[in-house]
């Protein structure tokens, strides 16, 4: 199986990581192991763990790092303590997650992420569970206008979901050309015009929705952050906002001593912080990174010590 994905940020995960050649690593989301071959190069006496929850990518990645000191496992990074349990680790001394989809899941057609092409409205990362298609075909048309609005920022979301409605009442939507139709269907004319993409947002949204994204990254933050060992590091790649403002959010919340509601004159918790920013802002590609891979445009590498 040919397997293409190019890493992003791959020197500033590296560098955020301050990786010991003895430690402990975890890489949440493996794919086709650009992140995990270059944190497993730098380990003499450390492990590197590598976990996805695509049968795909875990192949891909056992492959190309074999040799090296690494375990890969198919699992989802929210049940990362399962998995350390499991291989008897009981401390990290860094975590990375690069979220989202790889350019794999993408360009093969047949695993129904993509709007190009038509195949099976599939968009399962584990190859496991309810597909996108079961989700359109019977998920009410609130219910499909919250996931548009929420997870894909859809302007046209009531419309949008009012066409989907209409159109399986007709007949099931089963394949990735149905859904492009009826998302175009319900846009007015111009904005069909102007918009070269307009199922771009949908997709995004269905995505989400079909994989739980936003509930495996709270969940897997909380997760990964216990497993920590002081002075561990945690570095993680978003690609949307929604993303984005979790990490943000999260790593404010660790890194901040006092938690009294803001309106208390004075702290009462005597709260200690848990964590040090190393990144105050989100690290973003440089230009000629950006021109080079189109995915390394949106991605942006928050990094945090555990104190
Ligand atoms: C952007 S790719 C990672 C690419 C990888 N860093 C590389 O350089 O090849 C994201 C990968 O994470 C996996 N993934 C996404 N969410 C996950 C989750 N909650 N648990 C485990 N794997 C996940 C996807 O299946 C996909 O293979």
């Amino acid at each position: 199986m040919s397997f293409h994905h190019i890493p992003v940020l791959l020197a500033e995960c590296i560098d955020g990581l301050a990786i010991r050649p003895d430690g402990i690593y975890l890489d949440g989301t493996a794919g086709g192991a650009g992140h995990s071959k270059e944190i497993a190069a730098r380990l003499t006496t450390g492990r590197l763990i590598a976990l996805d929850q695509d049968p795909d990518a875990v192949a891909a990645a056992s492959q190309r790092l074999e040799g090296l000191p690494a375990t890969v496992v198919q699992s989802n990074f929210r049940y990362a303590d399962r998995a350390l349990a499991q291989l008897g680790v009981d401390g990290l001394d860094g975590v990375l997650l690069d979220l989202g989809v790889s350019s794999h899941q993408l360009d093969e057609v047949s695993r129904g992420f993509s709007y190009q092409g038509d195949a099976p409205l599939d968009m399962r990362m584990s190859q496991s569970g309810p597909t996108a298609a079961d989700l359109v075909n019977t998920a009410s048309r609130a219910e499909l206008c919250r996931i548009l609005k929420e997870y894909g920022e859809e302007p046209y979301a009531w419309q949008i979901a009012g066409k989907i409605e209409s159109a399986r009442a007709a007949a099931p939507i089963e394949t990735t050309a149905q859904l492009v139709q009826a998302v175009a269907s319900a846009l007015p004319p111009a904005v069909r015009r102007k918009d070269k993409n307009p199922a771009r947002r949908t997709f995004q949204a269905l995505r989400i929705a079909v994989n739980g994204e936003l509930d495996a990254l709270s969940e897997g933050l909380d997760v990964l952050f216990a497993a920590l060992k002081p002075g561990g590091r945690m570095c993680v790649i978003t690609f949307h906002s929604l993303e984005d403002r979790l990490v943000k959010q999260r790593f404010r919340q660790w890194a901040t001593a006092c938690t009294c509601p803001p309106e208390f004159p004075v702290c009462v918790c005597g709260g200690k912080a848990r964590a040090k920013l190393i990144t105050k802002k989100p690290v973003e590609a440089a230009a000629g990174e950006q021109a080079e891979n189109r995915r390394a445009r949106s991605a942006k590498l928050r990094i945090l010590e555990k104190l």
